[in-house]
């Protein structure tokens, strides 16, 4: 068994892998969305924060001596191109980015939940100052999907042809 501060290494080296997708998937979404400026200006100030997040996991790697040279992204980004091709052939492109982010926001708060913890059991306080400061933010991004839950699809609703809007129109 790995010990605490290899541990730690590797839930760092899956942060920094789990930001280099969210940037990936972020930016297939500023780049295709249109007509939400709303939903594609909050993504291009997320976007920002997640640089400086990657840049925290970078810090704290080197306070262990080591570095994200190894890591292997490549995977990480194909997947996320497929997922925001799939959601551009959907149509209802702005609804599937919705669930994609209100999921990965999630998947990321459970991983800054579970780095922190293992930066406090490995003595690694200043680790685990930064996995908050990455957690907050990422929390504030989750709040602000879930409240834009509503907005955005009636947003895309209100774009397609809803006969039931015509027939109360008629009467
Ligand atoms: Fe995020």
């Amino acid at each position: 068994m790995a010990n605490v501060q290899e541990t730690l290494i590797d839930y760092l080296r899956d942060a920094y892998a789990m930001e280099q997708q969210a940037i990936s998937i972020m930016d297939r979404q500023i780049e295709r969305l249109e007509n939400y400026p709303e939903m594609t200006a909050r993504l291009r100030s997320h976007r920002a924060e997640t640089e400086r997040q990657a840049e925290r996991i970078e810090t704290a790697l080197q306070r262990l001596g080591t570095d994200t040279s190894s890591l292997k992204t490549g995977m990480a980004k194909l997947s996320s191109n497929l997922q925001a091709m799939m959601n551009t052939f959907a149509g209802d492109e702005a609804v599937k980015d919705v669930i994609s982010n209100y999921t990965f926001e999630h998947y990321e708060i459970v991983n800054y939940k579970i780095l922190k913890a293992t930066a406090e059991t490995a003595g690694e306080m200043e680790i685990a100052r930064l996995a908050e400061e990455s957690l907050r933010e990422e929390e504030q991004m989750a709040s602000w999907v879930e409240q834009n839950i509503g907005v955005i699809t009636k947003d895309f609703l209100s774009r397609i042809e809803n006969p039931h809007m015509q027939q109360t129109a008629k009467r």
